[in-house]
Order: C-alpha cells, then structure tokens, then sequence
C-alpha cells in the first residue's frame, strides 16, 4: 500500500533544519500503523510528504506502486482528491457549513450529482452515528461531534488510505476513545488503511503497529498482538526509554 524508501527532509530558510532523515516505511494494506515521537522529532513532516502536501528532499514515496509526486499539478490534486482522506487535530470544518456540507465537501470537488452525494452523506452519516447533527454549523457540536464530522468527511469517497495528524489532540478523553473506536471500526470494517500520528498512547494502542521516531530518525516499532492493554503499557515504556519533552507524556490517560 505505501512505501517510503529512504526519505529526508531538509527545510531551507536562513539556516537549513534536517527534520527527517533515512526514514523507510512499509504500511501493508488494511493495516492501522501509529506514528509517534517526542514533539519535533518529524511526525508531522513525514505525514505531509506521505500526503503529498510537502516533497522529500530525497528518497521516494510510493502509494500502491505509484509516486504521487511525479505527477502534475492537476492528477495530483485528483489523486489526494480519489485516493486519501485526511483528518486533522483542529477539525478542518468550515464554519459557515452544516456537517452535512462539510462531509460532501469533496465529492462536491470530484463533481459528483447532489442526489447521489445526499445518498452517500445518508448512509455514512449513519454508519458513524452522526446522522442527528447533519442539518447543524459546526459551531453547535461538541468538539468530539466535530472530529466524528471530519472522518465523515475524510471517508466519503472511501480513500484506500486515511492518514490522521493528531486526530484526538483537542478532545477530551470520553471523546478520544469514541474517534479511536470509530477509526479503529473503519479500518476494520472498511479495510482502509490507516496512518495515525500521536503523541497519545491510548490512542496509538488502537494501532496494529507503532513506529518510533526521535530527532527526524527511525527509533524503534512495536506491534500489538490481541491485548491492547498491554500494548498501552509497552507504548508507555518505549516512550520513556526514548525520553523527550515531558509534555508529551501529559496527555497520558489510563
Ligand atoms: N516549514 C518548516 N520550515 C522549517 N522548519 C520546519 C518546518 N516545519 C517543521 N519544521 C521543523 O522540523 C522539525 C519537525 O517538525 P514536525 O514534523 O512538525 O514535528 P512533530 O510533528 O513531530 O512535532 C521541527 O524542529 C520543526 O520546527
Ligand atoms: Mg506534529
């Protein structure tokens, strides 16, 4: 499904910052695979050129054999468009929008017939158990409501990958566990395939798979059998192996 062959990034400004360097990455497909790292060490980086939002500076990415970013402006965008759902930390909603309008957001953009987006709006809305804010602006949901609203929104056109920059960053702990179980049933369910990145260990222990990184390097990987339980605890202890900024660890819920 992808594949990322040693990948650097090196931002140039003033004084150029290596975030990323040597990074390889297989994600099977229908696997749900964790990103996590102490903040700054490249997460976000590596999600974006994985996204296609930002290039590697060298290696190569590729999404079901193909690199997204040889192609054209045009293909490109269609391919983010057809083939990836995003979901972010801040929601992504727009305000003046019903959660219904938000979640036909992309099909509207692939041209798609309003009766057939109404459809589809329809059955996810349901799927997700969010069929009772549809007609509501996003500034009258709850924060837990709205995340639920953009994996809508991500999951629409059923994109083979779904990648999820902090999805649980801004929700409170009941809420975290209601997006982490929802993720964790699409992926199921829907064999999409997925790539979290958290600094949340409960919520990397919905993942089959977690990759470690420190200072923009592969650290380590850890992968979770039947026992999330245990698979929390073992995130927990790599994490503190590997040390970091303690307000990473601030978020820890049990
Ligand atoms: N556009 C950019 N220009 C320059 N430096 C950047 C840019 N984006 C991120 N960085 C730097 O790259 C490093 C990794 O950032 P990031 O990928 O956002 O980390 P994380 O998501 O793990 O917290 C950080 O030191 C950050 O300051
Ligand atoms: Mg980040």
């Amino acid at each position: 499904m992808l594949k990322v062959r040693q990948v650097s990034k090196v931002y140039e400004g003033k004084v150029s910052y290596r975030a990323l360097s040597d990074i390889d990455l297989t994600v099977e497909d229908n696997e749900f695979v964790g990103i996590m790292g102490p903040s700054g060490s490249g997460k976000t980086t590596l999600l974006n050129m994985i996204a296609t939002i930002d290039e590697p500076t060298t290696g190569e990415i590729l999404i079901n054999g193909k690199d997204p970013h040889r192609l054209k402006k045009e293909k490109l965008a269609q391919f983010r468009r057809r083939e990836l759902g995003f979901v972010f930390q801040d929601f992504n909603l727009l305000h003046t929008l019903t959660v219904e309008e938000n979640m036909v957001l992309p099909l509207t953009l692939d041209g798609k017939k309003v009766s057939e987006m109404k459809k589809k709006a329809k059955e996810i809305a349901a799927k997700l158990g969010i069929t009772e804010i549809m007609n509501k602006r996003t500034y009258e949901i709850s924060g837990g409501q709205a995340q639920r609203a953009a994996v809508a929104r991500a999951m629409i056109h059923t994109p083979k990958l779904l990648l999820a920059d902090e999805p649980t960053g801004n929700l409170d702990s009941k809420s975290s566990k209601d997006v982490m179980e929802l993720l964790e049933s699409i992926n199921e369910k829907e064999k999409t395939t997925m790539l979290l990145v958290t600094h949340d260990p409960q919520a990397a222990s919905y993942c089959n798979r977690v990759v470690f990184i420190r200072d923009g390097k592969f650290y380590s990987e850890i992968h979770r059998g039947d026992n999330r339980q245990a698979f929390f605890q073992k995130i927990i202890d790599t994490l503190s192996l590997m040390g970091g900024d303690s307000n990473d660890f601030s978020s820890v819920r049990v």
